[in-house]
């Protein structure tokens, strides 16, 4: 597929998704989320592909939210619609890809910004990155999951205080929050990202998509998650990567996965 507004590249077993609109801080307009979403389940489907890092292009801005000049003749229906269809598309979307994904919040992380961030399975930010969910200043509410990921991330009245001042908070803030795993200098927050690709591209890819499926139960209603866990590990026995990894310690080798 041809992009106009995002790259995708693929180098040893990490796709790298890089959002590229810097001129209006990499906004999410609607083409872009189409766009986004091919590019995930094309990464997805990829067999080769490990580990995927979402970042945003230019040294300002992750995303600085959804693209406010498109939806701001909006009525209700058609406001309700916007945030479905984003959650179908992208949001939820991102959360439940069993492939791992990694946000690299390289600046602004605002409104619909936060929101993919926080869709992603964890998150680092350069040192100059700012994050909030703003759009009470806008009279909105957070419409692609902002309410409940990060209530569920940093606890409900610190999500509320921020969602109800619209502030940012800076990448510091964010670390201490538990927003972010790690906070580094700019030109090496890729560099960090690959180097945690690379640590579990070297463990089983069938696991570790068992894991985020297990630990995503928590956050789902009406699934009990302890029953999620039980099934997706007695799963992990029949595959050959089981049989590699435990042969391999008791062997006294590193394990050679094959993602079988
Ligand atoms: N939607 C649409 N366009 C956006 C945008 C958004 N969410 N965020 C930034 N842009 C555009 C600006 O309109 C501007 O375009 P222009 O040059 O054609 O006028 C360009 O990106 C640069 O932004 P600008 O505001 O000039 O940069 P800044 O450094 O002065 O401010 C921000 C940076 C992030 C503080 C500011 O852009 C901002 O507040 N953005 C909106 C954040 C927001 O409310 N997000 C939630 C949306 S639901």
């Amino acid at each position: 597929m041809q992009y106009n507004n995002i790259i995708s590249d693929f180098t040893d077993g990490i796709t790298t998704i890089t959002i590229n609109r810097p001129t209006k801080l990499n906004a999410l307009n609607k083409a872009t989320i189409f766009e986004l979403h091919a590019a995930f389940k094309m990464a997805e489907s990829d067999f080769d592909t490990k580990v995927i890092i979402l970042t945003g292009s230019g040294e300002k801005a992750f995303v600085a939210g959804a693209d406010i000049s498109e939806f701001a003749h909006f009525d209700e229906e058609s406001g309700r619609l916007l945030s479905k269809e984003g959650h179908d598309l992208l949001f939820d979307f991102v959360e439940n890809l069993t492939t791992p994904v990694i946000a690299a919040v390289n600046g602004f992380a605002l409104g619909g910004g936060l929101e993919l961030a926080m869709s992603a399975h964890f998150r680092l930010a350069s040192s100059n990155a700012r994050m909030g969910l703003p759009e009470v200043s806008l009279g909105l509410i957070p419409g692609y999951g902002g309410t409940q990921r990060l209530a569920q991330l940093i606890g409900k009245g610190r999500a509320l205080e921020l969602i109800m001042t619209a502030s940012m908070i800076d990448a510091e803030k964010a670390l201490d929050y538990g927003l972010v795993n790690y906070v580094v200098p700019q030109d090496e927050l890729l560099p960090k990202c690959i180097d945690l690709a690379h640590k579990i591209k070297s463990n089983s890819s069938l696991a570790i998509s068992a894991a985020i499926k297990a630990v995503n139960a928590n956050y789902r209603d009406g699934v009990n998650g302890f029953d999620v866990e039980i099934s997706e590990f007695g799963t992990c026995f029949g595959t050959e990567d089981f049989e590699e990894g435990t042969t391999a310690f008791l062997e006294k080798r590193n394990s050679k996965f094959t993602g079988k």
